[in-house]
C-alpha cells in the first residue's frame, strides 16, 4: 500500500424521505442561495416542487440557475458566478446528477475568484476560497455528491478538464433513491458503466499490496453486476436503486482508493473523447475500458486474472494465466452490451477523421496514467482499437 491521508468531510444523508432535513442542512448563517439544475427533469418529476417546498421552511431569497447542460459548460459556469458576485449569494445548492454537481463546484470556486473561472478549471490558478454548497442529488453515477473534484468543458476549445480542491466538497449530499426513480434507462445504464469504471481505475494501480482494498472493489463490482439487470427489468424497485445509488458513491468517495494511486487513463481519454464530440461520459467509457484493458494486458497479467476469477467467475483450470485474463474481459464487454451500453465509437457515428484531435486532446499533460504511462502511440492504438 502507499501511504495516505484520507480526508472526507461530506455529510451524506441517505435513504427515503431525507429531503426533510434540508432546512436544517443549510448553515444558520444562509440567506441567499442560488439553486442550480439542469434541463427541466426535476420539474418534470416534482422534484423541484419538493425542494422549493421545504427552502420556504427557512427565510431564504433564492436565485436560480437553470440549464446546466450534460458535460457542463464554462460558460454556464461562467454565468453562475456572475450571478454570486451580483447578488451575494451566500450558498448553492445543486439538484441534479454529476453536471450540475461539477458546475455547482465550479462556480463555488469562481464565485470567490476575481479572474476568468476556465484559470481554476486548467489549474492556471488555485483557488483560495469557496462559497459553501449541498447537493440533491438524482442520478447515481460519478460520485461527484462526495467527492472535491469536478469536470468542465470548453466548446470554444474542444476542451474538458478535471480538477478539484478540498474546497470543493460539498457540506452535505441528500440521496434519497426515489429520487433516481424517473431516470431512463439509458442514463441508468451509463451510471452503471460509470460506477464501474470508477472502480476498475481504482483497481488497476501499481504497487498491487493492497488485499482489504481489493477485496472491498470486489465485493462492489460484484454487487453492482447482479444488481444492474434486476433494476433495468424495475427501474422503480427502491431496493435496487438504493443499492446502485450507494454503490455510486462508494466507488468514488475516496474510500476504495485508500492506498491505491489509481490509473484513470481511461478517464483522461474518453475526456478527451467527448470534448471532441458531445457523447454520454460513460458512453465513452463503455467503449474504451475493454480497450484499455486489452492493451495493457501484459503489464500485470496476475492481477486481470484476479479480476477475471474473483469478479466475473472465470474458472482459470486448463487455461494459460493470459486466456483467464482475456475472457474476464470479454464477459465484462458481454455485460455491458447486454444492458444496453455502447462498444464502439461508430455507435455514436465516430469516425477516425478527428482521431489526431483526440490524441492531442488527451496528451496535453504528456504521457499519463499510473497502472501504464501510456504514450501517444498507446492512445492513438486504444482509440482505433475502439472506432
Ligand atoms: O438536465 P436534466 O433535465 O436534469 O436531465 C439529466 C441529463 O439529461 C438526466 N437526469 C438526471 N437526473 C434525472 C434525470 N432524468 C430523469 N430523472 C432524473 N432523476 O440525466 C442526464 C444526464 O445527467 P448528468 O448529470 O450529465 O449525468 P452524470 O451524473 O452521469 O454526470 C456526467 C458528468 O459528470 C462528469 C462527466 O465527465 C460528465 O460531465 N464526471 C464527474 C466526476 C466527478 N465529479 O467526480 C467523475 C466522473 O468520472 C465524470 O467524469
Ligand atoms: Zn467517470
Amino acid at each position: 500500500m502507499k501511504n495516505f491521508v484520507f480526508y472526507n468531510p461530506t455529510k451524506l444523508v441517505f435513504g427515503r424521505g431525507q429531503l426533510e432535513q434540508l432546512p436544517d442542512l443549510i448553515p444558520d448563517h444562509v440567506h441567499k442561495i442560488l439553486l442550480v439544475y439542469g434541463g427541466g427533469s426535476i420539474k418534470k418529476n416534482g422534484i423541484y416542487d419538493n425542494v422549493m417546498e421545504k427552502l420556504k421552511e427557512r427565510d431564504l431569497e433564492v436565485h436560480e440557475l437553470p440549464g446546466v447542460e450534460p458535460n457542463p459548460r464554462i460558460s454556464t459556469v461562467r454565468k453562475g458566478a456572475d450571478i454570486c458576485k451580483k447578488e451575494n449569494i451566500d450558498f448553492l445548492l445543486a439538484v441534479g446528477g454529476g453536471s450540475v454537481i461539477d458546475c455547482t463546484k465550479t462556480i463555488a470556486a469562481a464565485a470567490k475568484y476575481d479572474g476568468d473561472p476556465w484559470d481554476l478549471v486548467t489549474k492556471k490558478a488555485k483557488p483560495e476560497d469557496a462559497l459553501p454548497l449541498g447537493t440533491i442529488l438524482t442520478l447515481a453515477a460519478t460520485g461527484s455528491e462526495m467527492n472535491s473534484g469536478a469536470v468542465i468543458t470548453n466548446w470554444e476549445t474542444n476542451e474538458k478538464h478535471g480538477w478539484g480542491s478540498p474546497l470543493l466538497f460539498p457540506k452535505f449530499s441528500i440521496l434519497d433513491p426515489t429520487n433516481t426513480f424517473t431516470v431512463p434507462k439509458d442514463q441508468t445504464v451509463y451510471g452503471i458503466v460509470d460506477m464501474m469504471s470508477h472502480i476498475f481505475e481504482q483497481y488497476f494501480h501499481q504497487p498491487t499490496q493492497s488485499p482489504v482494498q481489493d477485496r472491498m472493489c470486489e465485493g462492489v463490482l460484484r454487487t453492482i453486476i447482479t444488481t444492474a439487470p434486476k433494476l433495468l427489468e424495475n427501474l422503480e424497485s427502491y431496493e435496487h436503486r438504493e443499492t446502485i445509488m450507494y454503490a455510486g458513491t462508494v466507488a468514488l468517495n475516496g474510500m476504495l482508493q485508500m492506498g491505491y494511486r489509481g490509473d484513470w487513463a481511461t478517464h483522461n481519454i474518453e475526456h478527451a473523447v467527448s470534448a471532441v464530440y458531445d457523447i454520454p461520459h460513460a458512453g465513452g467509457l463503455a467503449i474504451l475500458f475493454p480497450n484499455w484493458m486489452k492493451h495493457n494486458l501484459k503489464q500485470d497479467v496476475e492481477r486481470f486474472k484476479q479480476l477475471a476469477v474473483r469478479v466475473f467467475g472465470v474458472n482459470p483450470e486448463g487455461k494459460s494465466d493470459e486466456e483467464t485474463a482475456l475472457q474476464g474481459i470479454e464477459r465484462l464487454r458481454q455485460f455491458w452490451t447486454a444492458l444496453g451500453a455502447p462498444s464502439r465509437l461508430s455507435d455514436y457515428d465516430i469516425d477516425d477523421s478527428k482521431l489526431d484531435l483526440m490524441a492531442d486532446r488527451a496528451m496535453a499533460n504528456g504521457p499519463f496514467g499510473n497502472f501504464c504511462k501510456l504514450q501517444r502511440e498507446d492512445v492513438e492504438t486504444i482509440l482505433h482499437m475502439s472506432l
